[in-house]
């Protein structure tokens, strides 16, 4: 089965630092470089990289770094006949501080990505339409993301919306549309207005969403797991204890995991403790897409559990 992935594509200029620049503050970074990035092409890359056939549909711009993306799609063996290049205009960009607990900030610039509108996206309609599963996040316009939405109804696809970053007016009803929803905790506190300090409260906010509609969640916790909610299932997946030296993009390499192994096996469970597992592993190694194992690398971090 296909998957089709509907989101962005970035350059990532990361720096490393040990504290935080305050105001007018200058500090020196221990470490930088620059990488393929964007929510869409790391969740594209980690299901690629796993193994699962992907169809991007993206834009960008027509400089280096959309040059570099569209090589870097083909590396991954990612189908990008539906990668358009626009004019004129720069491929977006992130730039992201990583502290040394981990933990990173992101300041995006989104380019190209703001050019991926409903009526390009219905140029890849024919291809869409070949695909078993859609999946999407919100670094492109909220109209494309919901064309895709209700694309995928109309044509009984199922679709996966992970609502990053968050948007405080993202419509509910359009995500009740959508098989899978995946936020992050963060995302699920800013979506829903509601405290999400401790699992019970992250609880409390995910069945509110269930109460409006919505079919399915998964709240990625971070170093704490997952938690699973639809109508009769509830599930609290732990995740492993390792010693995290950088997060950026683990929350992409969860969702390319699970709908990879979604797409294969329909097992929505086994989906998330693999997920969970694969993003567990990237957080222990630096970069966001050169944190991705393939699958062999993934089977023996499995097995060695
Ligand atoms: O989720 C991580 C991603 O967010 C980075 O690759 C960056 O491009 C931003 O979009």
């Amino acid at each position: 089965m296909k998957i089709a992935v509907i989101g962005s594509t970035n350059i990532d200029v990361v720096s490393y630092i040990d504290k935080i620049p305050a105001g007018g503050e200058t500090r020196a970074a221990q470490n930088f470089h620059t990488a393929h990035g964007g929510k869409g092409a790391n969740q594209a890359v980690a299901a690629a990289k796993l193994g699962a056939d992907v169809l991007m549909v993206s834009a960008v711009g027509d400089d280096l770094f959309g040059k570099g993306a569209l090589e870097n799609f083909r590396q991954n063996k990612i189908d990008t006949s539906r990668v358009s290049v626009i004019e004129g205009v720069a491929t977006g960009e992130a730039t992201i501080i990583v502290e040394a607990s981990g933990q990173n900030r992101i300041l995006l610039y989104k380019g190209a990505n703001d050019k991926l509108t409903p009526e390009l996206l219905m140029q890849a309609a024919d291809d869409l339409k070949k695909c078993g599963l859609i999946v999407l996040q919100l670094e492109i316009p909220l109209e494309t993301v919901y064309a895709a939405i209700d694309f995928a109804n109309e044509n009984k696809i199922p679709v996966l919306l992970n609502p990053a970053p968050a948007v405080k007016n993202l419509s509910i009803d359009m995500a009740c549309k959508c098989d899978f929803f995946v936020p992050n905790e963060t995302e699920l506190g800013i979506l829903t207005d509601m405290p999400v300090g401790s699992r019970e409260e992250i609880k409390s906010a995910a069945q509110s969403l269930l109460s409006k509609g919505l079919k399915n969640i998964t709240v990625t916790m971070g170093s704490q797991g997952a938690l699973w909610l639809a109508d009769g299932a509830e599930e609290f997946i732990p995740a492993r204890k390792v010693q995290a030296v950088d997060s950026t993009g683990a929350g992409d390499s969860f969702i390319g995991c699970f709908v990879e192994h979604y797409s294969r096996t329909g097992d929505v469970l086994e989906s998330i403790k693999r997920a969970s597992l694969y993003a567990t592993l990237s957080v222990t190694r630096k970069g966001t897409q050169n944190s991705y194992v393939g699958v062999d690398e993934f089977e023996k971090f499995c097995v060695s559990l």
